[in-house]
């Protein structure tokens, strides 16, 4: 099985292993911090990460189940960084995943406080997980990696220069910091990590790496050309939010038609870089995906 019907089928477990790790034990004096948390995570979207994560784990013939605790844990430090992202002291928006976004429906303080929480449950999801825990030396390298990751060298640090860029026309040597770090930083470490859980011998992990740096940054910048063309109802998000604040966006940097062709570059790195490692052909299935995608 490759391509949608592969992502459709795994968004499905993903899904309902998410419902079933996020959520209290037992009767919760914190009921409403839970509730805004599930909202976000819940609601649909593409889990492109824990799926990039399932599929290196299936190039190598091991089954998902390894990677329950770890999917879920990406997933929601991905969550949490959509729910600040939306903050007003951030990108200001009011809508994501086709709802209201976080603070909207329950208040700032809440908003704040669900992305913490996502953020923490993430490293306990880690730790709990049967696999690292019979594995405790692979458990302390993808703990370090995905903290690496999605803090203030990965993900936070390009969040942090995404909204300190006002430049008229950035450079694209520039964009392309901010994309790395903001976006593509998230996604290397689902597909590292996955090469971590399978022991994967190094020259795959490198492989890896370049894979989802490259698919990383094909993937924002294919965010950034469908704030120009996609309507909100496919997108789920509030269109043209880029151009009213300004931001350092791709298109901006190169223009929409050298934006597309970047991306399709990026898609093929990435796919020549798998390409001796992909033994179902599915991580260079899932790169056209990620690339062609309508929202
Ligand atoms: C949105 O991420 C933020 C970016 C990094 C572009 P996704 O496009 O993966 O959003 P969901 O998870 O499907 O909602
Ligand atoms: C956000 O980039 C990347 C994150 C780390 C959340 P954007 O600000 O472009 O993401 P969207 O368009 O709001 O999903
Ligand atoms: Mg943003
Ligand atoms: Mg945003
Ligand atoms: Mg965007």
């Amino acid at each position: 099985m490759r391509g949608p019907d592969y992502w459709k089928t795994r968004v499905e477990l993903v899904e309902a292993w998410l419902d079933q790790l996020v959520r209290p034990a037992g009767a919760e004096l914190a009921g409403g911090l839970w509730e805004a948390m599930r909202y976000s995570l819940l609601a649909p979207a593409k889990r492109v990460r824990p799926v990039l994560l399932l599929a290196v784990g299936e190039t190598l013939d091991v089954e998902p189940e390894r990677f329950r605790y770890a999917a879920c844990a990406i997933e929601c430090i991905h969550t949490y960084s959509l729910i600040h992202d939306d903050l007003p002291a951030m990108d200001n928006d009011t809508l994501r995943r086709g709802r209201p976004t976080c603070h909207v429906q329950f208040g700032e303080g809440t908003a704040i406080l669900a992305g913490d929480g996502l953020l923490t449950l993430a490293f306990e999801l880690l730790g709990t997980c049967p696999f690292l825990r019979a594995h405790p030396a692979i458990g302390i390298d993808v703990v370090r990696l995905l903290a690496r990751y999605a803090g203030p060298q990965g993900m936070v640090a390009g969040q942090w220069l995404d909204m300190h860029t006002a430049a008229p026309t950035p450079s694209v040597e520039h964009v392309l910091n901010i994309h790395r770090r903001k976006t593509a930083a998230l996604i290397t470490a689902a597909v590292e990590i996955g090469g971590l859980m399978v022991e994967a011998p190094p020259a795959m992990i490198e492989a890896l790496r370049v894979y989802g740096e490259a698919v990383g940054t094909a993937f924002q910048i294919v965010d950034d050309i469908l704030d120009l063309t996609t309507p909100p109802e496919r997108l789920g998000k509030t269109p043209g939010k880029d151009v009213q604040a300004s931001k350092a966006t791709y298109p901006r940097a190169v223009g929409l038609e050298r934006a597309w062709a970047d991306a399709r570059a990026f898609r093929d790195r990435a796919v020549e870089a798998i390409r001796p490692w992909d033994t179902h052909g599915l991580l260079t299935s899932l790169a056209y995906l990620i690339t062609e995608r309508q929202a």
